[in-house]
């Protein structure tokens, strides 16, 4: 199926945005912390086209579903959710949108921690920007993105994942300050490249584990007096925190610092050795690790050449990042894969795309 058999003309306008892997920073965002993710190779494109009735019609290859939708209708909670939330936002903001086909295809994989949902947003946020000559530029679209997310998907998320489809390449690492939306690239560490792997266990808890960690988070914050943990820089500052406060906050205080080091050009060996305490923490502290996945990170933590690696994204499942030696990436790669294989699991190299 293409567009032009679904909807029986040709689009007028075509967009991408890509997924996103994150280096260091997981979790901080919705503390007003600091983040550093990239952008994957990886992307969602939209294609859009005027509908010729009153309605708009929303097609997805993946699923290969047709959802058709008109402005009194209530936002279905399907991978539509995240389109009708751009559109209804970007008429709030008092820009008309035309009834539209929008046909969607993607190889960001979806619930494997890598962003698909931002991809689709700012793809079709740039489709719209395009089509209506919308003067919205990129930051704008982040944020309306996460509003999508947010107000209309039911995901109650940062701004990393939007920030990073919009505005990060996959030859820099973007760093980002995410109360004040500063933000600057960064080089990756001398002669490494990034692999990333897919676990294959998806995101094993919707959003429930992720709402109650931002919960907690806030109740920390309030405790300790400030406006987001964030706030806090000695790490010795959260041990008055009851369980599993401490922890969480434990997690949050150190992964912000650990960011803000690697703000600073770091040697490979110690931007890795972040990672992997980031890992560490998130999987003890902040508890949104999983088995497979600590396997998988274990795994390539013990590969020669590998700098540093962990869990990317949400948790509870989802895909490893490693940072490894640029000349050994595709045989660290493959013994990773095998060895995982061999502890009973199935993984899927996903950057660099061909190994
Ligand atoms: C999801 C959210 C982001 C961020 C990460 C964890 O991807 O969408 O805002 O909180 O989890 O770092």
């Amino acid at each position: 199926m293409n567009f032009q058999r679904v909807f029986g003309t040709l689009p007028t306008t075509q967009a991408s945005a890509p997924g996103r892997v994150n280096l260091l920073g997981e979790h901080t965002d919705y503390n007003e912390g600091f983040v550093i993710p990239t952008a994957i190779p990886q992307r969602t494109t939209v294609q859009i086209g005027l509908s010729s009735d009153h309605k708009h019609h929303f097609y997805s290859a993946e699923f290969d579903e047709l959802i058709n939708f008109s402005d009194d209708d209530t936002v279905p909670q399907k991978f539509v959710s995240y389109i009708c939330g751009c559109v209804r936002l970007v008429e709030k903001a008092g820009y008309k949108v035309p009834p539209i086909n929008l046909y969607i295809s993607s190889n960001v994989p979806i619930a494997m921690g890598l962003a698909s949902s931002a991809a689709l947003e700012i793809a079709t946020l740039r489709g719209l920007r395009g089509l209506l000559n919308l003067p919205l530029d990129d930051l704008r679209l982040a944020q309306i993105a996460q509003q999508a997310e947010t107000r209309y998907a039911g995901f109650n998320c940062g701004i990393m994942d939007q920030m990073a489809a919009s505005l990060a390449d996959t030859n820099s690492m973007l760093f980002i300050d995410t109360r004040s939306l500063n933000r600057r690239r960064l080089r990756f560490p001398k002669a490494t490249e990034i692999l990333v792997i897919d676990s294959d266990e998806t995101h094993k808890t919707g959003g429930s584990h992720y709402h109650q960690r931002r919960a907690e988070c806030e109740t920390a914050a309030q405790i300790l007096g400030v406006k987001a943990l964030r706030d806090i820089e000695d790490s010795q500052a959260v041990e008055i925190l009851p369980q599993p406060l401490r922890k969480r906050a434990r997690y949050i205080v150190s992964e912000n610092n650990r960011v803000i080091e690697a703000f600073k050009p770091l040697p490979a060996e110690r931007f890795g050795q972040l990672m992997n305490a980031s890992h560490t923490s998130l999987r003890d502290d902040y508890e949104l690790s999983w088995p497979a996945v600590d396997t998988l990170v274990r795994i390539l933590q013990e590969t020669p050449g590998v700098f540093g690696a962990r869990l990317t994204g949400g948790g509870s499942g989802g895909a490893c990042v490693a940072l490894v030696e640029s000349e050994k990436v595709s045989s660290i790669a493959l013994d990773a894969i095998a060895s995982y294989q061999r502890a009973g699991y199935t993984g899927r190299v996903l950057v660099p795309p061909v190994v």
